[in-house]
């Protein structure tokens, strides 16, 4: 150790450096986290998870009361947009859980080094004008908005995410580029408070990746709620025009170009890796071309004593698998054993409804082998039909011979909330009879996921 500042220095404090850090001076090592924000909690808690569901909060509210939800229960009277309030609430809810992490790096002695880090060697690194040495040192770097050719971002009327949560009145029309998952979350944001909003996506349907069925009901529900779309089409360019925006597109598949007038474009594309500036050959370290930095399943990279999660390596971009790859490479750090079942991380669209799944897609699960797979409405539920929210459904998919479940999906308004269930019960190796034989509480929406489970032997009672 007399050679080395610390034993790890991590760097960035997003969800995983964060937690990585916390971990390893929980585990006794002489820990600092460099980061070159002002803040703690990285995009999460910044400018990504948690302000984006504080709108999606506040925005639902609005929408329950002023357009007419809470009426269909007696609840009338006049509603008013305070966007201002809205967003002092936003910021109110980033400022006291940045915060909170300062406090639990005090209260576990981090050592906070602010500033960018670049590396000088493989166990040094620049922050400002000081130079640090660590035995072990982890990039936990996260990632950015992926710019688009044509479209510059002015934060203004072109935002990306970052600027779509802080602007200042609600937009005429909004032109959302990319039907994942930043646009549907902040598209439904604004649509609530009252923009018109069209999404335009490069491919055939919306929420790549997420099991065909939910990504067909999820179109439909959200046009139901007035969600415009333009599929299989790219935007090829933006053009601001006096107070608008022309948005000029085309068939993905090539064929005549046409435009979209638009108060504000939304680019969420997708996001890349952080390592510009990082100085990762001083270091010795490339990336894939994707741009992410690999590493083996203890989340070590190819140069001894250098690790990396979250964001930056492979795998999906959620705040949850960079915490769990955080605390397993602390762990690791400390000659423990820290895994990540890499097979079990939930997703979660927070629309309304919400959008969850964990494992396999149908798609996948049949390319694999036999499966059997159980479907229950939410429509049949008796929780769901009482509340009036009826949309959506839950899926189970099961192994054919085995029962294994390998595979849950679901769209229904606390998807959210009990894709937990599945992720534990899919950790434990569940098969769908024991969800099956599960007694879930009466009337509760996870009903619905027992039923979709006893549906897997065509067993279900209520339909
Ligand atoms: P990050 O959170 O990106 O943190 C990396 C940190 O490193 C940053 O603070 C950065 O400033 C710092 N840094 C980078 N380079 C350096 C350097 N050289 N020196 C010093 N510091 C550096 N995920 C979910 O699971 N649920 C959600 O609801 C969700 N909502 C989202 C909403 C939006 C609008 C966005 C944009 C993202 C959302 N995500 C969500 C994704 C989630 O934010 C990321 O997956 C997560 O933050 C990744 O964590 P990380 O620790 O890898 O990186
Ligand atoms: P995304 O990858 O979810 O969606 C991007 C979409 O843009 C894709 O559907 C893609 O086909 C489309 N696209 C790409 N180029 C296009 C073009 N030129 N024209 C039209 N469409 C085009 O990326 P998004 O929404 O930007 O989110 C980034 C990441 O942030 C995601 O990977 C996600 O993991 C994370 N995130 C997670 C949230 C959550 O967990 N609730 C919320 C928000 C973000």
């Amino acid at each position: 150790m007399a050679d080395y500042d610390f034993d790890v220095l991590i760097i960035g404090a997003g969800p995983g450096g964060y937690v990585a850090a916390i971990r390893a001076a929980q585990l006794g090592l002489k820990t600092a986290c460099v980061e070159s924000r002002e803040t703690l909690g990285g995009t999460c808690l910044n400018v990504g998870c948690i302000p984006s569901k504080a709108l999606l909060h506040a925005s639902e509210l609005f929408e329950e009361a002023a357009h007419g939800h809470m009426a269909q229960w007696g609840i009338t009277g006049e509603f008013k947009l305070d966007l201002d309030k809205m967003h002092a609430g936003r910021k109110e809810a980033v400022g006291g859980l940045t915060k909170g992490i300062e406090f639990l790096f005090k209260k576990n002695k981090v050592e906070w080094l602010k500033g960018q880090a670049t590396f000088e060697s493989k166990d040094s690194v620049r922050i400002g004008d000081r130079t640090v040495r660590a035995k072990n040192i982890v990039i936990a770097t996260g990632s950015s908005v992926t710019p688009l050719p044509g479209v510059t971002v002015d934060q203004q009327r072109i935002v990306d995410s970052t600027g779509a949560l802080e602007l200042p009145q609600v937009p005429e029309h909004l032109v959302v580029i990319g039907g994942g998952v930043i646009g549907l979350e902040l598209g439904s944001v604004w649509r609530r408070l009252g923009a018109k909003v069209t999404v335009v996506e490069y491919l055939d349907q919306i929420l790549p990746g997420m099991d065909e069925e939910v990504r067909k009901e999820a179109n439909k529900i959200f046009k139901k709620q007035g969600f415009e779309y333009k599929l299989g089409t790219k935007v090829t360019g933006a053009q601001a025009n006096g107070n608008g925006i022309t948005v000029t597109v085309e068939p993905a598949k090539g064929g005549a170009a046409e435009t979209i007038e638009a108060s504000h474009v939304l680019v969420s594309i997708g996001r890349r890796p952080n390592t510009e500036g990082l100085g990762l050959d001083k270091a010795g370290l490339t990336v894939n071309n994707r741009g992410q930095i690999e590493t083996d399943h203890s989340f070590r990279t190819s140069v001894p004593g250098i690790w990396a999660i979250g964001d930056v390596i492979p795998g999906p971009m959620l705040a949850h698998k960079a915490e769990d790859e955080g605390i397993a490479v602390a762990e690791n750090i400390a000659g423990l054993t820290g895994i990540v079942n890499h097979a079990v991380i939930p997703s979660v669209v927070y629309t309304t409804p919400e959008i969850a799944g964990v494992g396999l897609t149908e798609e996948q699960a049949r390319a694999e082998g036999e499966v059997k797979v159980g479907k229950f409405p939410m429509m049949a539920n008796s929780r769901a039909k009482t509340n009036r929210e009826p949309d959506g459904f839950i899926k189970v998919i099961a192994d054919a011979k085995t029962d294994r479940v390998l595979g849950v999906w679901m769209i229904n308004n606390l998807a959210g909330t009990m894709i937990a269930q599945a992720a534990q019960a899919m950790e434990f190796g569940a098969t769908s009879e024991d969800i099956a034989y599960t007694c879930h509480a009466h009337p509760t929406h996870a009903e619905a996921f027992k039923e979709a489970a006893m549906a897997v032997r065509g067993k279900p009672i209520h339909i």
